[in-house]
């Protein structure tokens, strides 16, 4: 087991013409399950690779434990990796699949049959030790590339996106048996998905990278706890992307600052209170104001609330979502109300905004503090 640790890492590419990663500083303690996210192509499996050692670091520092291992080779870093595709060696039964590494690395008899027996004992898969992969669903073979990693008792294991290809029910279920495994084992973990359910249910912390924007300082966005990303997100595009589905964002500006509740008035016109702490800006900045989908009040009245002409309703059975066209919408607004009757495209549909489910975030997209956002531990 052991601790990670990233400082100031660097990647680019033609000579320093094309960065991916800037200023990536990051601590993963001993134990901790964190995973990275952001949308394709913001450098998850390029920053993963770079601890692993299979992609070269232009600059900064990484740490395993204490040793500085920028230009030490994969093999002597002692990480396991785990890949989207499992690739097994079809001719090998899962327990010469698993021995394979330990075999090439010249470990003794013994020792491959204990390391394997256990990993077989913890991943489930004692009765499929004989078969070959074509026999198997893909769960289990993802269940054996994950075994090939154990057996190697990595002091970290990471991970690029292990479950995508599997359908949604294995999926919930390698997600829960994940988890069982880092219960049992562990192990430091990184995680890359596309996934937000398996982010906010595996990882103790969670990364947040964009896409490097021109002139940015860096492209890590934010780092925390899933609820503490959901609940105060740093600024709008961690807002954006943590939650499903997406945060609605309105424009506006600010008509009444204060550090309890503020007031900003929506381009359509709208007032709304809100709870959130604006005493850095000043009346007339502009403004988004971000609601997420199940926070606002179906069909509500009088204040704080907001007129918009229904685009389209999805009616899922025990809750429906209803799209939204307003004036002041940013994107698209989509809520979640718990019932599934029939509404009228076209008609009209008025939500309530509760004050202390408000964010809001100033022209360069940075928060203000939620003064009543909920309590998580
Ligand atoms: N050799 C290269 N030269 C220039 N750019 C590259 C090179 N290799 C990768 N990139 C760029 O690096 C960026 C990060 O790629 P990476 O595979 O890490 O993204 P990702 O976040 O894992 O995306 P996804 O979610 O799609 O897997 C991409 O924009 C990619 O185009
Ligand atoms: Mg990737």
């Amino acid at each position: 087991m052991a601790e990670v640790k990233l400082c100031n890492l660097d990647k680019s590419y033609d000579d320093g013409k094309t960065y991916v990663l800037k200023n990536i500083n990051l601590d993963i303690e001993d134990g901790e399950f964190v995973a990275f996210v952001g949308p394709s192509g913001c450098g998850k499996s390029t920053l993963l690779r770079m601890i692993c050692g299979l992609e070269d670091i232009t600059s900064g520092e990484l740490f395993i434990d204490t040793s500085k291992v920028n230009d030490m080779p994969p093999n002597e870093r002692q990480v396991g990796m785990v890949f989207q595709s499992y690739a097994l060696y079809p001719h090998m039964s899962v327990r010469e699949n698993m021995a394979f590494g330990l075999k090439l690395a010249n470990h003794d008899k013994k020792t491959i049959d204990e390391r394997v027996n256990d990993a077989a004992r913890i991943l489930q898969l004692e009765p499929l030790l004989d078969r070959k992969p074509k026999a198997m669903s893909g769960g289990q073979r993802q269940r054996v590339a994950i075994g090939r990693s154990i057996v190697q008792e990595p002091k970290v294991f990471l991970f690029d996106e292990p479950l995508s290809n599997l359908d949604v029910s294995l999926r919930v279920q390698m997600r829960q048996e994940l988890a069982r495994i880092h219960d049992n084992l562990k192990t430091t973990a990184v995680y890359v998905t596309h996934d937000q359910i398996e982010a906010m249910t595996l990882a103790n912390k969670i990364v947040v990278l964009s896409p490097l924007a021109e002139g940015a300082e860096s492209n890590l966005e934010q780092v925390g706890a899933p609820l503490e990303l959901f609940h105060h997100p740093r600024n709008k595009f961690v807002a954006g992307f943590i939650g499903s589905p997406k945060m609605n964002f309105f424009k506006g500006e600010i008509i009444e600052t204060g550090s309890e509740t503020s007031r900003v008035m929506l381009d359509s016109g709208e007032v709304i209170r809100t709870c959130n702490d604006t005493s850095r800006a000043k009346a007339g900045d502009k403004i988004s104001l971000g609601i997420r989908p199940q926070d606002a009040i179906s069909e509500a009245s009088g204040d704080n609330t907001v007129t918009g002409t229904i685009q389209a309703v999805e009616r899922l059975g025990t809750e429906s979502f209803i799209y939204l066209e307003q004036a002041a919408i940013e994107d698209s607004c989509v809520l979640r109300v718990e019932d599934s009757r029939r509404r009228e495209n076209g008609s009209n549909f008025t939500m309530g905004i509760p004050a202390e489910s408000c964010h809001l975030f100033d022209s360069h997209g940075q928060s203000f503090v939620r003064t009543k956002a909920p309590h998580f531990d």
